[in-house]
């Protein structure tokens, strides 16, 4: 095969010329017991999904709309970790296939010179504090052009293809995530998140940062200093009091 060289991610597909949404579809053939890996991958969503309920625009052959279940087994609370495991898989595969330095801004946004050409979803399910199953949803803005990206987007996101000047191989990135994926699973799943956090932390653009974080407790604002054990940022405030944040939106100074 000259592109999926994974042993298990992304060999039951199912691959869709238009859908409202991969996560949705991923997420019942989940319930249908579908195994660890199992990739729903659209050629257009009408209805993409981004975090805290906004929409996620995902025109026709132009980007990697997917969706990948996972069923680890490992406790609720560590979907937060998968989350970062996932971003840090896309800006691996992103540089080893087209050569773009992307950063992540916390939590799992992948962006390139201060835009943004990656988001990624998790979304989990559990039966009491176990995780039953969570779906990985990466969108990557692959060959879209300055045109492709509508009005509220112009200046915030990009494209890889407009990063590097010439159109990227969809199927060869994608092979790339899912390797990556399977990958860091593997190492997560047998030595915990402490390597994968210096990965994420290495590939961080919100390390170092003067950042503000409006939150459930208020207006968080300081410098970011480091991911704690359990994939929170930990920011350093100007009273040098020291505050983990959990959610939310991250602006970058
Ligand atoms: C974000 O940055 O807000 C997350 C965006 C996630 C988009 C992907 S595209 C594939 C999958 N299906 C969806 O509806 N959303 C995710």
């Amino acid at each position: 095969e000259r592109y999926l060289q994974t042993k298990l991610y992304g060999r039951k597909l199912q691959l869709l010329s238009v859908t409202s949404s991969t996560q949705a579809v991923a997420k019942e053939l989940a319930e249908e017991g579908e195994p660890e890996g199992t990739l729903v991958f659209a050629e257009q969503q009408t209805v993409g999904r981004g975090r805290q309920g906004r929409s996620w625009h995902s025109p026709p052959g132009k980007g990697i709309w997917m969706s990948v279940v996972l069923r680890p087994e490992l406790p609720l609370r560590s979907a937060p970790q998968l989350t970062l495991m996932t971003a840090v898989a896309v800006c691996q595969a992103i540089r080893k296939v087209t050569g773009v330095e992307s950063g992540i801004k916390w939590p799992n946004d992948l962006l390139v010179g201060g835009k943004k050409v990656c988001g990624i979803l998790l979304e989990s399910a559990g039966e009491d504090t176990r995780m039953k199953y969570c779906i990985a949803g990466i969108g990557i803005d692959v060959n879209l052009e300055q045109e492709d990206l509508p009005g509220h987007l112009q200046g915030i996101a990009t494209s890889l293809k407009l990063a590097a000047g010439q159109t990227q191989d969809r199927a060869e990135l994608a092979a790339e995530v899912l390797l990556r994926m399977e990958q860091l699973m593997e190492l997560y799943q047998s030595e915990g998140f402490q390597p994968i956090k210096l990965l994420w932390e290495d590939m961080s653009v919100t390390i170092g940062r003067g950042v503000s974080v409006a939150g459930h407790q208020g207006m968080n604002t300081g410098r970011a200093v480091g991911l704690d054990d359990s994939g929170g940022l930990v920011i350093l405030d100007e009273s040098g009091a020291l505050a983990t944040i959990f959610s939310g939106e991250l602006e970058l100074d």
